[in-house]
Parts: C-alpha cells; structure tokens; sequence
C-alpha cells in the first residue's frame, strides 16, 4: 500500500511541476503508458491472492484516476498559459504608425484631358471615342480628303493596309459621330483620342499624340457659336482675362476654316518668350463643317449647320505647365510626373 500512495505522491508531484507541454508528456508516459509505472504496478496482481488483489487493483485504479485528473488539469494550465504567451506576442500595436501608402496622381494629360471634358460636358456635350484603327473612309474620305487628293499631304499616316490606317486625328471620331447621328438632325459630342502620325519625334513632335475635338450641328449653328465656345475653352485652360483671335486657315473638312490664337497667359500679350513677343499663341484649328462632309453623313446642309475644332492636348498641357518638350510625357520619368500632385483628381 505505501508502494502505491508512494507512486501517486511522486507522481502529482511529477504532474504539477512539469512546466512545458513536453515535460508533461514524459510525466504522463512515465505513469500512465502501457509501460510506465502503473501498467508495472498491475503487473504485480498476479503474484497476489484472491482476497489482496481486490484490494490492491482497487487502489491502483484509484491512482491512475487521480493522476489522470491531475495530468489533465496540468494541461489545461499549460495550454492556456501557452495561449497568454501567445496572445501576448501576437498583440497588434494599434497605436503604430501607419505605413503610408502613396496616393497615385493622374497624368499631366489625362489632368488637362479631364478639364476639357469636364467643361463641355457641362455645356451639354456627350464624350464619344472611336477606333485609333481606323478606316481610310472615316479618317480621310468623309472628311472630304480623297484618295490622292494633296490635302492627304498635311498628315503623314501609319497605313496598316490600302483601307486601313492608324487615325491621324480625331475628326474620324467626328465623321462617324455624325453619320449615327444624322437621324437626329442634332450633335453636340467632344471626341478625345490618341491620334498618329510619321512624325519624326523632337522637342515638338510626337508620332503619337492626343487630340480633342469638338462638334456641334444643328439649325442655326454659327460662326459667332463657334467663336463663343472657343472663347470659353481658351479661358477655362488659360484664365478669364484671355482672349482669342482667329485667322483664316485651311482644313478639307470645314469652310470657312480658322487657326485659333491665345491672348499669352505669361505676359498678358505684351510680349515674352512662351509667345515669341507676338503676345499671342496657337492653341487649335477649327471651322464650319463642311457642307460636303454634313451631307456625305445624312445631313442635310440645306437644313442644318455645324461647326468643329480640334486641339492637340499636349500643346496644351505644355502651355499651361510650361514645359518646352513633348517627350517629358512618355518617358515616365518620376520626377517630371510627380511635379503634378498638386493637381487632385483632375482638378
Ligand atoms: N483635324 C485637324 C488636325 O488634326 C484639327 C481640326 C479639327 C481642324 C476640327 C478643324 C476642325 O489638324
């Protein structure tokens, strides 16, 4: 009997000062296995009579009982101070500072693109785009340019093949925007859009570039509404005091046509060097659509009238910023890029 009160002593010591899960499993093996202590213990039933081994199997079982509770309340103690331990160092400091992620800013033109739309679509104008492959129908003969005409000249093209080509400006947009508007009799679109040409690239020149272009048909439509509107772009890009002049121009798909000059937004138009002393900068081409080009669409130009402009929004860009390179805008340079944070969202 003391043998086996001897063996649960030492065994719940054993129990309660295993401090680590692992001690605990030597203890729980040493004890309780099929060849620990108190399978051995058992194993000496057999050299017992009847009348003990009642007894002495009793008490054995008892033990094991015990020690088995003591185990178990042993691992509850180490598993939940493994958890604590745990917790602890998994906690989440909330009080770190946050790792500050950069917000992206838009593209210098994507800005100036945004401001144009945004102020026509305030007037009532619809955004179309159409395809930068284009055909040769849209791009040159419904703009009244026909094959080997020397107007085709003006815009040397990236052809794909005889029929198609790599838009050179966005009056395809426009002659496919009035051809599924003809039925309405009624177009008020602004076409945005990168455009291409056999440019050989320099400070100035880009064989790809963005073009905007603007186009409004209806009863009435006038030379003074197209003045207007260009009035009020040329003052939302450069501010309120600019003014325009035009001066008449060539272009196969409107007549009359117009070149378009900015009052200079540096000097006022006194004279400076973004203006080369003349005071006064050009900012787009522009005219009365051409009764030709209305009524190759369905148009009736008996009817109705219209005008167009289209402006190159990297001249722009480089206006208002006063960059003096084209190149600044497609050769992702951070530095250039970032100049523009100020900028949120366009605005
Ligand atoms: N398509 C002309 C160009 O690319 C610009 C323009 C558009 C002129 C609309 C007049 C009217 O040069």
């Amino acid at each position: 009997m003391s043998q086996i009160n001897q063996v649960l002593q030492e065994g719940q010591q054993a129990i309660s000062q295993a401090e680590t899960l692992e001690a605990l499993d030597e203890v729980k093996n040493k004890y309780l296995s099929k060849k620990g202590i108190v399978s051995s213990l058992m194993g000496q039933l057999k050299d017992l009579d009847n009348e003990q081994k009642k007894d002495f199997g009793q008490q054995v079982n008892q033990i094991k009982q015990a020690l088995l509770q003591a185990y178990n309340e042993q691992l509850r103690l180490l598993e939940e101070k493994a958890l604590a331990v745990r917790l602890q160092q998994e906690k989440i400091n909330i009080e770190l500072p946050g790792v500050s992620f950069k917000k992206h800013q838009l593209h210098p033109l994507t800005i100036v693109q945004q401001e144009i739309e945004d102020l026509f679509t305030s007037l009532g104008y619809e955004v179309m785009e159409g395809p930068e492959v284009e055909l040769d129908y849209y791009n040159f003969e419904r703009a009244n340019i026909p094959a080997n005409h020397p107007a085709r000249d003006m815009q040397d093209t990236f052809y794909i093949n005889e029929t198609t080509l790599l838009r050179t400006h966005t009056t395809a947009i426009q002659t496919r925007a009035l051809e599924a508007n003809a039925h309405k009799e009624t177009l008020k679109v602004i076409c945005p859009g990168k455009v291409y040409r056999k440019d050989d690239d320099d400070a100035t020149h880009s064989h790809q570039f963005v073009q905007i272009e603007g186009l409004v048909v209806g009863k009435g439509v006038s030379m003074a509404n197209l003045k207007h509107t260009l009035l009020t772009l040329a003052q939302a890009m450069f501010g309120q005091d600019r003014k325009i002049r035009l001066r008449p121009s060539y272009f196969q798909f409107t007549e009359p046509s117009v070149e378009v000059d900015v009052s200079c937004h540096v000097c006022n138009g006194d004279g400076c060097s973004m203006c080369k002393q003349t005071g006064w900068i050009e900012i787009l081409g522009a005219g009365m659509v051409h009764p030709d080009v209305l009524s190759m669409a369905g148009f009736d130009p008996e009817k109705v009238s219209g005008f167009a402009f289209g402006c190159g929004v990297e001249r722009i860009a480089m206006l208002k910023y006063h960059m003096d390179d084209i190149r600044h805008f497609y050769q992702n340079d951070l530095k250039f890029l970032k100049q523009f944070t100020n900028f949120e969202g366009g605005k």
